[in-house]
């Protein structure tokens, strides 16, 4: 009689067992039928059914917006993206830009497809959509190109002449300006290379005078590779310099011993070369070895290491 009332017991606890097994285990897997049912809900989880990778959905998420993930999340694998958010220069804001570029020229490097629209290369060069007056506020950082221009009356505060140990006659720039560089001028004449001033601050009417030779002899396209139309020109910023040495020419400074003690130095005096070799498509400007851009030392230094145009420079960091 007492065994057959043990084994009933056992036969209870055997029962309430199982049933608390049941119902952990029955817990466990709504647990985690639920998670995985959110894990569904997540742009994470739909992004890899759209064809990215985990990882590649991660980089999706943590680099941009909600509403640039919906668009990844509702469209087709984009080929492109996940290399574009790899970009040093990728700019959040451009996206959609880079996305129709590459997709209408197919041709270019993504550097150069982000390096293109942050620039606003991807546009037309003075048209009267995109153009606006320049953010003055930036000082001697101040952009001055085909898209940012000073009002044509537009004259610098504090303009002074250039000592003509250091220039031809009738050069001048702003203060700060001059005073960088007759501070590399001088440096450089104890190394043995004497800097020449042959063209630096121009009022709205020198650069119209300035352009128009350029457009007599070539036209509108030629001009405009050579000379900025009024108003668009750094000269007027008095910021600018074109630096040349004795027996030097636009078409011979860059073999000279000048040019190369500038592309090592001038950085070091808040100078930048403002229209490189091979960059035309990013600066609108033919390859000019002698014009030199001040934009203090920081600045300067900056874009130096970097090797970038101060176009690409003020488009990530400054604008
Ligand atoms: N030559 C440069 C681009 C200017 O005219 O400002
Ligand atoms: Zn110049």
């Amino acid at each position: 009689m007492k065994k057959l009332k043990l084994k009933k017991g056992a036969k209870i606890i055997l029962i309430i067992i199982v049933v608390i097994v049941i119902l952990i285990l029955g817990t466990c897997f709504g647990i985690k039928k639920y998670n995985e049912y959110k894990y569904k809900q997540t742009n994470e989880y739909k992004l890899t059914v759209v064809g990215y990778t985990l990882d590649e959905s991660k980089k999706i998420i943590n680099k941009l917006n909600d509403e640039n993930e919906l668009y990844f999340v509702n469209n087709p694998k984009n080929e492109y993206i996940i290399k574009l958010l790899d970009e040093t220069y990728f700019m959040e804001k451009n996206l959609s830009e880079y996305l129709d570029y590459i997709e209408e020229n197919n041709s270019n490097s993504l550097q150069d497809v982000v390096a293109i629209v942050n620039v606003h290369a991807n546009k037309d060069w003075y048209d009267e959509k995109t153009v606006k007056s320049t953010d003055l506020s930036k000082e001697e950082k101040i952009l001055v190109n085909k898209f940012n221009y000073l009002d044509k009356s537009y004259v610098p505060k504090d303009i002074v002449n250039i000592d003509l140990s250091y220039a031809y006659s009738d050069n001048s720039a702003t203060k700060i300006t001059n005073d960088a560089y007759i501070n590399m001028a001088v440096a450089a004449k104890k190394e043995g290379i004497q800097l020449l001033v042959n063209s630096s601050y121009r009022d709205c009417e020198s650069q119209q005078e300035a352009y128009d030779d350029y457009y007599y002899s070539g036209g509108t396209e030629y001009a405009d590779k050579y000379a900025a139309r009024p108003g668009y020109s750094e000269h007027q910023t008095g910021l600018a310099l074109d630096i040349f040495t004795y027996n030097s020419t636009t078409s011979n400074f860059d073999k000279t011993d000048a040019f190369n003690w500038l592309v090592n130095n001038s950085y070091k005096y808040g100078f930048i070369l403002r229209y490189p070799k091979d960059k035309e498509y990013l600066t609108g400007y033919n390859y000019e070895s002698w014009h030199y851009r001040y934009v203090g030392v920081e600045t300067a230094t900056k874009v130096h290491e970097l090797g970038i145009t101060y176009d690409e420079y003020y488009a990530f960091f400054m604008e």
